[in-house]
């Protein structure tokens, strides 16, 4: 069982997906334990409900980014964390506490990297025009929302959504992206190789999504 810590910032619905994932028979990870830098992140009652330690480290209790992210590090540590997810959490960590976690350390991202990186990508998306949209599970680099890409999932970008409804479109692909890429490490099947992944027995349907269809 890979043993998972989970950070948060906020709602953490993909901290639940995930919760849901690791708890059905078979599942090759756990999750070790929940940490918020704030301590009225929502997810935390996920974590609590699921009866997983749940921690709240403040980064406003800290001088540094780096002290901040030492007792970060500390706390999974004292988990025995193997590999550590970020699931909404809103802090840039930094080149410390990347590289100590290298390929350890994943990140989902509400676009289709390498476009969108940064805040508001949904309404980016929307300004753009883009007929696609989607999210990505990626290994952590010291530059933001950068890093070998290890799943993407694609959704229409539809006429009249705005910014919510994409949002919620492209979520529900989250909600599945992010326990399917954990599965595929704790199995072992995710290889890092010049900054690229290779996955070990990978299918896709090789149907194209297309929009508009016709
Ligand atoms: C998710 O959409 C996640 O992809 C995004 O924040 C949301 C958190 O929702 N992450 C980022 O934008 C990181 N750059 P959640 O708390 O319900 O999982």
């Amino acid at each position: 069982m890979l043993k998972t810590g989970v950070l948060i910032s906020g709602r953490g619905s993909n901290l639940q997906s995930l919760i849901a994932a690791c708890a059905t028979p078979g599942f090759p990870a756990e999750i070790a334990c929940v940490i918020s830098n704030k301590a009225d992140a929502g997810g935390l009652d996920h974590a609590r409900k699921a009866n997983i330690p749940a921690h709240v480290i403040p980064n406003r209790d800290y001088p540094t980014r780096e002290a901040f992210e030492s007792a970060l590090d500390a706390k999974l540590e004292e988990h025995n964390v193997q590999l550590v997810c970020l699931a909404g959490f809103m802090r840039i960590l930094t080149p410390w506490f990347v590289n100590r976690w290298r390929d350890r350390l994943i990140n989902i991202h509400p676009s289709l990297l390498p476009a969108f990186p940064g805040l508001d990508t949904h309404q980016k998306a929307i300004d753009y025009g883009a007929k696609l949209a989607g999210c990505t599970v990626h290994f952590v680099r010291a530059e933001m929302d950068h890093g070998p890409i290890i799943m993407q999932a694609a959704v229409p970008v539809l006429n009249g959504d705005d910014e919510q409804t994409l949002a919620a479109r492209v979520l529900q692909a989250e909600h599945k992206a992010y326990p399917q890429a954990l599965r595929l490490i704790a199995e072992n099947r995710v290889n890092v190789f010049e900054e690229r992944t290779f996955i070990t027995d990978a299918t896709a349907s090789g149907e194209a999504l297309f929009n508009p269809e016709a």
